[in-house]
């Protein structure tokens, strides 16, 4: 299938006909924006997968301004159309949907998706307005598109948990599929953001992961070793003036309400901390006294979920 550039409204209501005539699969929606790396590959590879021999992909490239704050980084975002183009056809998408500003919002909305108490929680808290700003362009996008599925990365957990709750209480009737997080050998995970980095920020950005990896390590003790050992780690680092951490804290991963470091059971360990004037985010998943279960294969996650009390 030859990739189609559509950067309008009208030119995605003329592709989608033309792929409801030519496709009988599932239409998979991977909503970016853009700059997209190896992570966002990653997605590309589950759509492509779930779309199958009949379905067909899209993704769309939109950055958009009603989820950045008033000294957020819209104006920096890196902004690479062409060779975003050219990883979409490599990847076997159909179609790239890069709409501008005016086609997403003819109109400042009125309506806007409330992302209840748990939008206010974590990046809500550092970022006020982001996740109504996301929940309200996943919708628009949604709408627009009108997919079967939807894909994202759990490198957003937060995100991916308020766009499922989103979907079940609004009843959207749109599959969400999962990716987890894609990292660069060093244990980084990449983001679009990381092009910011100098080389001495990006060694600082490190002790996120490393933070991380120290609590999986520890969660065979319990959570709030776990956590101890992570906030242990991100202190070390922070003798680097460059490190301002945001938060390092245990969240529900459905509901993302915020958990003690008592809790047992299952959690999302999230992180979140500025490098210079780069801000980074990250996180795992932690089950008290099993350790890790982010990338663990099927067979090791049985018996932790089992034993649960
Ligand atoms: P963006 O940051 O471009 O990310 C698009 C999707 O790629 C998100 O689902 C994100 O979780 C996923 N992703 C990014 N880096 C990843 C990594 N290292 N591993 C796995 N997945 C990764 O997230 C957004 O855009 C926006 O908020 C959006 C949902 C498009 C709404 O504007």
């Amino acid at each position: 299938m030859t990739l189609v550039l559509v950067q309008d409204r009208a030119g995605l209501a003329a592709a989608r006909a033309d792929l409801a005539g030519k496709t009988r699969g599932p239409l998979v929606l991977v909503p970016t924006m853009g700059a997209l790396h190896a992570g966002h590959r990653a997605l590309l590879r589950r759509a492509r997968d779930r779309a199958g021999h009949d379905g067909a992909v899209i993704v769309s490239i939109f950055v958009n301004p009603l989820q950045f704050g008033p000294g957020g980084d819209l104006g920096r975002y890196p902004r690479t159309l062409d060779a975003d183009v050219a990883v979409c056809r490599d990847e076997g998408v159909a179609v790239v949907f890069a709409p501008g500003v005016p086609d997403i919002y003819p109109d400042v909305p009125a309506v806007t998706v409330d992302p209840g108490p748990a939008g206010d929680e974590f990046e809500g808290e550092f970022r006020p307005g982001f996740f109504r700003g996301v929940l309200t362009v996943v919708m628009k996008l949604f709408g627009l598109v009108r997919p079967c599925v939807a894909v994202f990365g759990e490198k957003d957990a937060q995100q991916l948990a308020l766009v499922r709750r989103m979907v079940a209480d609004l009843n959207l009737g749109v599959e969400i599929a999962a990716v987890p997080t894609v990292r660069d050998p060093d244990g980084l995970a990449i983001s679009s953001r990381n092009r910011f980095l100098s080389a001495a920020e990006r060694a600082t950005a490190l002790s996120l992961s490393r933070a991380l990896k120290a609590a999986r390590d520890e969660a065979a003790s319990g959570l709030a070793e776990a956590v101890k050992a992570a906030r242990q780690v991100l202190a070390d680092a922070a003798a680097d003036p460059a490190l301002q951490v945001d938060y390092v804290a245990l969240a529900d991963p459905a509901t993302f309400a915020p958990l003690g470091d008592d809790h047992m059971g299952e959690a999302v360990l999230v992180v979140a901390a500025r490098v210079g004037s780069t801000r980074l985010i990250d996180n795992v998943k932690l089950v008290s006294g099993w350790g890790f279960r982010g990338v663990s294969p099927p067979h090791q996650q049985g018996p932790a979920v089992q034993a649960r009390p």
